[in-house]
């Protein structure tokens, strides 16, 4: 018989609707239910690895991890009752007890889940720490620091550099106590296919992977405020906060996961490349050319000038001896209306884009 596309199920004793192939955690998101989470990711396959979101489900005699339970019709599932309550404590005491908080924390990083959780739900620092520590590798790239001391092996940073960027660049490597994220042959991350994409820091929910870039950057204790903006560096249009202190942009960060068609992706341009925003040699104003010399001048002289160039070639040698090419840094939109501009006021067909070839 084939599964219903909707069906009830009970969350807290209320009913909620769950769709066909959805989990636990899926439908009772969409309900608004918050159940804690660690290694879940909506853009990676369920690992239910971290048992942060374990949840009491009627008729199995352990606790489930919501993230990887399927939903199915009528079932009856408890979020905060006191066996809950008390596997989440006891849990994130583990936690703690692998993990050094940073003794500094950066200015821009993003909240530790760990500490957060912690907080929440009342667990202590209260068990023994681990003797043994990962040791920090040096990695001479400059964009992705890894800090074995903070990683709590969700393995969040190696999927998705596997699934999502298809590159699997980084691994789980080593046993036991001893596990922790490196290459598959322990070489730098520049020696590998690694792209830089800053995705695997992203995703980390520890702050374990972090960025190297902002560290020098942002000593200033001044208020940072995120301005969304579309990436102008390729025609995809990716959108991105910029993080802006003191006048000068920071820092990049992808919207979050499924609020834009980037889905929390940037690529190692949109994230790390924004430091030409404020080069010292970066044109601000037009040019035009004096006497040989290129000098500064209004956007109107300017464009009256360029126009003037235009009409003149055309009424010299007729609209086909013109040319109009677009770059792929401009918006879809600033394409269309330079073709729109070739087509419509010159009569020409002679446009191209570097991105179509
Ligand atoms: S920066 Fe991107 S490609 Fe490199 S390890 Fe991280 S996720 Fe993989
Ligand atoms: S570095 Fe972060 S994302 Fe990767 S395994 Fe450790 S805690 Fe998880
Ligand atoms: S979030 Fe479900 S097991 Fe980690």
């Amino acid at each position: 018989m084939n599964e219903p596309e909707t069906f009830e199920i009970l969350v807290d004793g209320a009913s909620i609707t769950a769709r066909a192939g959805e989990t636990v955690l899926q439908a009772a998101a969409r309900a608004g239910i918050e159940i804690p989470t660690l290694c879940h990711d909506d853009r990676l396959d369920p690992m239910g690895s971290c048992r942060m979101c374990l949840v009491e489900v009627a008729g199995s005699r352990r606790l489930q991890p919501a993230c990887a339970w399927k939903a199915a019709a009528g079932m009856e599932v408890k979020c905060e009752t006191e066996r809950v309550a008390r596997h989440r404590v006891h849990l994130l005491e583990m936690y703690l007890a692998d993990h050094a908080a940073p003794a500094t924390p950066e200015p821009l990083a993003p909240k530790n889940q760990v500490l957060q959780l912690a907080e929440r739900y009342g667990a202590t620092r209260r068990l023994p720490a681990l003797e043994a520590r990962r040791e920090a590798r040096a990695d001479a790239n400059p964009y992705v620091h890894f800090d074995p001391d903070q990683c709590i092996l969700c393995a969040r940073c190696v999927r998705y550099c596997d699934e999502v960027e298809a590159v699997s660049a980084i691994t789980l490597a080593g046993r036991g106590a001893k596990t922790t994220i490196a290459t598959a042959a322990q070489t730098q991350l520049l020696d590998t296919t690694c792209e830089l994409c800053g995705g695997c820091i992203d995703t980390c929910p520890t702050g374990a992977m972090r960025e190297k870039k902002p560290r020098s950057v942002v000593e200033l204790a001044q208020p940072v405020k995120q301005v969304r903006t579309t990436c102008n560096f390729c025609g995809v249009g990716c959108q991105l906060d910029l993080h802006v202190a003191d006048e000068k942009v920071v820092k990049v960060s992808a919207p979050p996961t499924g609020t834009t068609l980037n889905d929390g992706n940037l690529c190692v341009k949109g994230r790390f490349a924004y430091d030409f925003i404020h080069h010292e040699e970066r044109l601000t104003k037009p040019l035009v050319r004096e006497n040989g010399q290129l000098v500064e001048t209004s956007w109107e002289i300017a464009l009256k000038r360029a126009a003037e160039g235009l009409r003149g070639v055309e009424q010299r040698y007729g609209a086909q001896a013109l040319g109009f090419v677009s770059s792929s840094r401009c918006t879809g939109e600033e394409n269309y209306l330079v073709q729109k501009l070739a087509r419509a006021a010159f009569g020409t067909n002679n446009c191209h884009q570097c991105a179509a070839t």
